[in-house]
């Protein structure tokens, strides 16, 4: 499968989705961590990737660090986190430097479909809330497999969308920084990685999760939007467009279009080559 994008609106997206999600008032909304689940299901999905001491772990697409500070803080492993949003790799690298943490918890700028890493050095690679936003989904997942030794595994969180997909405002740029216009089946990430050389071993499906993210969003806009005039970063925010936006998600997640998704996946033997 190749990008269902021209290069060019790859680019633009991918960098929608960074900006996007660099920015305090989504901090604001979304709180500690910016999936479904929160910290909880990072935990949960950590279980499953046989993290040993020493291990070296990669977070792709690592935001402002919520993943990658709970695997440092809660295993003895080495962290590499990254991110394409410079802003956010500053926010991370500062909360690691608070939380005690940077001598064994770094973060670098990067694309995820150019991993900025040597061939089969880590362990294992977790990437929450971020595969579905990747334009080229076969390219991100033969770099996720590159840098995994045989047998490291993989841990996915992400949103799902089944058939018969989305439609009016998500389907668009809105849905793709929303995480959802590009989401796939899970059988769909399953195979796309099964090309790349990883093998899914375990699944578990969290669409409460997600319903529960989608009114915690409604909730804090609200709150927020009360407060617009008391605070200067939310003079921009289009509060009208973001609720519309949320009450779609919120039908999308009611009518089980949307939902959200585990994946553990083991590397195999040889790297996939395009
Ligand atoms: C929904 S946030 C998830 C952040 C983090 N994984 C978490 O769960 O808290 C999506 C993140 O993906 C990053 N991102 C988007 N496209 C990327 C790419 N091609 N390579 C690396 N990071 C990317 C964005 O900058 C953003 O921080």
């Amino acid at each position: 499968m190749t990008s269902s994008l021209p290069a060019e609106t790859a680019e633009l997206t991918k960098g929608c989705c960074a900006a996007a999600y660099s920015g305090d008032v989504v901090a604001m909304v979304l709180g500690e961590s910016y999936h479904p689940g929160g910290l909880a299901l990072t935990r949960g999905l950590l279980a499953h990737l046989d993290l040993a001491a020493g291990a070296r772990v990669l977070d792709v697409a690592s935001g402002r660090g919520a993943t990658a500070l709970v695997i440092a803080a809660e295993h003895p492993v080495e962290v590499d986190g990254v991110d394409l949003s410079e802003s956010n790799v500053v926010h991370a690298t500062d909360a690691a430097r608070e939380a005690g943490l940077a001598e064994r918890l770094r973060f670098h700028a990067g694309d995820a479909e150019r991993l900025p890493f040597p061939d089969a050095v880590f362990d294992a690679v977790v990437c929450e809330c971020a595969f579905c936003t990747f334009p080229d989904k076969a390219t991100a997942a033969r770099e996720l497999a590159r840098v995994l030794r045989p047998g490291g595994r993989l841990g996915i969180t992400d949103v799902t969308i089944a058939p018969p997909g989305l439609s009016g405002d998500l389907a668009g740029l809105a849905g793709w920084v929303a995480c959802l216009a590009d989401a796939r089946p899970l059988d769909e990430y399953s195979s796309i990685l099964a090309a790349a050389g990883m093998r899914t071993v375990h699944t578990e499906r969290h669409d409460a999760a997600l319903a529960r993210m989608v009114e915690q969003i409604d909730a804090r806009l609200r709150a927020l939007r009360m407060m617009r005039s008391t605070l200067p970063a939310l003079a921009s925010v289009d509060f009208e467009r973001a609720a519309e936006l949320t009450a779609q998600a919120a039908a999308a997640v009611r009518d089980g279009v949307a939902g959200y998704a585990m994946l553990v996946a083991v590397r195999q033997g040889a790297p996939a080559r395009p």
